[in-house]
């Protein structure tokens, strides 16, 4: 697929078979989340690849109580506050069923964090595409980068204890074979010219 037809095509998937992709195919997106540019070049993204079925059910179910045991305030970020009624109402979905999970992870303090992460995830996002495969960020853990459980858990996982969870992606095969590719209409990101 030429490179712009699959960003302009590149859809959330959260339909997914119950199969693991190649290890070839998870190879090359998480390629293409490596080779995204970094602030000075610091290329510190870390990939945490989960594959593991019963890690990724863990984490769904810790996930699930984490944000149960949160509370609403005034202030609470619109998606935040969704997963935290979700939680308390048992309605809470985490991962939509996908076989993975990657999350990203960067230095704690590093100004460019958020940054090149989100440049790796949309790197990763669009190869899926490429490749047949569907994709959609999952914020979640980010939301609770500060909760001592989630992030315990992440440090027997991988994740550096100097290291802030920035995002992360669910991967697979879509349930109907190829991901939905009809792009949203765009009713917001102005755009400004100045000629
Ligand atoms: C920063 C960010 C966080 C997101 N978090 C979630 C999430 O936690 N769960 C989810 O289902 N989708 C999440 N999404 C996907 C968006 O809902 C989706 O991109 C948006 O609705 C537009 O749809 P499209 O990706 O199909 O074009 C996130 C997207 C971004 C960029």
């Amino acid at each position: 697929m030429e490179a712009l037809e699959a960003i302009l095509t590149r859809r959330s998937t959260r339909r997914f078979k119950n199969k693991i992709p190649t290890r070839e195919l998870l190879e090359k997106v998480i390629e293409a989340g490596r080779y995204a540019p970094s602030g000075s070049n610091s290329q510190s993204t870390h990939f945490i690849v989960i594959t593991d079925e019963d890690t990724l059910s863990t984490l769904e179910e810790l996930v699930k109580q984490e944000f149960s045991k949160m509370e609403v305030a005034e202030d609470t970020y619109v998606s935040i506050k969704n997963s935290i009624n979700a939680a308390k109402s048992g309605q809470y979905v985490f991962h939509y069923g996908a076989p993975v999970f990657i999350v990203t992870a960067n230095r704690r303090g590093y100004g460019n964090a958020m940054a090149d992460s989100a440049c790796a995830l949309e790197n990763m996002m669009i190869a899926a595409n490429a490749l047949d495969l569907g994709s959609c960020w999952i914020n979640q853990l980010h939301w609770l980068d500060e909760n001592e459980t989630i992030r315990n858990f992440m440090i027997e996982k991988g994740l550096a204890e100097d290291e802030t969870i920035t995002g992360g992606l669910i991967l697979g095969y879509p349930e109907k074979g190829v991901p939905e590719r009809n792009p949203l209409e765009r009713k917001g990101n102005p755009v400004t010219w100045v000629d």
